[in-house]
């Protein structure tokens, strides 16, 4: 096994076997391996290197549009460029393994999607899809063309990245079916997050408290370490080797 995997408890393996429904919460770590930044980080974290205040709220976008669509549109073409990672994949294997997987991610670069995830609910929206600023009208292909942010085809306002950003509400049908996988599961797993951000860090806590075993693959400790069994390593191995576990006479592996 890879020095970065830990053992994976024999008693995890079985409850996960045995599991009706599974929950997982993922964020930006579980794309590190695919090159996207993560956020706090305090070396290549996005928050690092740029101020939220001035890219992420809709008080940034009304001051300088074209300075918070230009950083969108750079990360949309990061994300564009990278490729999802063996973590996304093992993600896409559980959903087949189990009879239920609500698979939650904070992150909006839509890699589950590309991985092959077939449900994916998204709290913090994702980069790809635009939507306009003035009327909140959806827009799921635009004109590029020079124009920063380029108009509403509807009704000419400028457009923004369909994601959450500080100070707004979540997507309420997304909440909410986290909030109820949160609250059904057996298991729920944090993966690659910091669980600094509400509300998707009190999910794993509403878990807990409805008896479900909650597991964190993170190379890190975090507020949730604690109350979690700890797999700590990169995603992009661990969940691997915890399909290897549990499944190990799935075809293609
Ligand atoms: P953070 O940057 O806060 O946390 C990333 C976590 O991933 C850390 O705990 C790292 O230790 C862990 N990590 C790093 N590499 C990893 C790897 N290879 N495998 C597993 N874990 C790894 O990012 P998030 O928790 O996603 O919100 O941040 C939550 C929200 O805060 C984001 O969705 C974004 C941000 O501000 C909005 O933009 C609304």
């Amino acid at each position: 096994m890879a020095n970065n995997v830990p053992d994976i408890p024999s008693s995890l393996v079985e409850a996960l076997r045995a599991a009706r429904h599974v929950a997982a919460l993922t964020g930006s770590g579980i794309s590190a391996e695919s090159g996207v930044p993560t956020f706090r980080d305090p070396q290549d974290g996005l928050w690092a290197k740029y101020r939220p205040e001035e890219l992420a709220t809709p008080l940034a976008f009304r001051r300088d549009p074209k300075l918070v669509w230009d950083w969108y549109t750079w990360r949309r073409q990061l994300v564009a460029r990278a490729l999802p990672n063996p973590g996304h994949l093992a993600l896409v294997e559980l959903e087949r393994c189990v009879p239920r997987l609500t698979l939650i991610t904070q992150n909006v670069d839509g890699l589950h999607q590309r991985a092959g995830s077939q449900a994916v609910v998204e709290l913090h929206g994702n980069i790809n899809r635009a939507k306009c600023f003035r009327e909140g009208v959806m827009v799921e292909a635009w004109e590029d063309a020079g124009q920063s942010p380029p108009a509403c085809p509807h009704c000419g306002g400028p457009l923004r990245p369909d994601v959450v950003w500080f100070g707004e509400a979540l997507p309420p049908a997304a909440l909410q079916a986290a909030v109820e996988a949160a609250a059904t599961c057996q298991i729920f797993f944090s993966i690659g997050t910091s669980g600094l951000i509400e509300p998707a860090a009190s999910l794993a806590y509403a878990a807990l408290r409805r008896g479900a075993l909650v597991v964190e693959i993170n190379p890190a400790t975090t507020p949730l370490s604690d109350n979690a069994i700890p797999l700590r390593g990169p995603a992009g191995q661990v969940l691997p080797a915890l399909m290897q576990a549990a499944w190990p006479s799935e075809p293609g592996r």
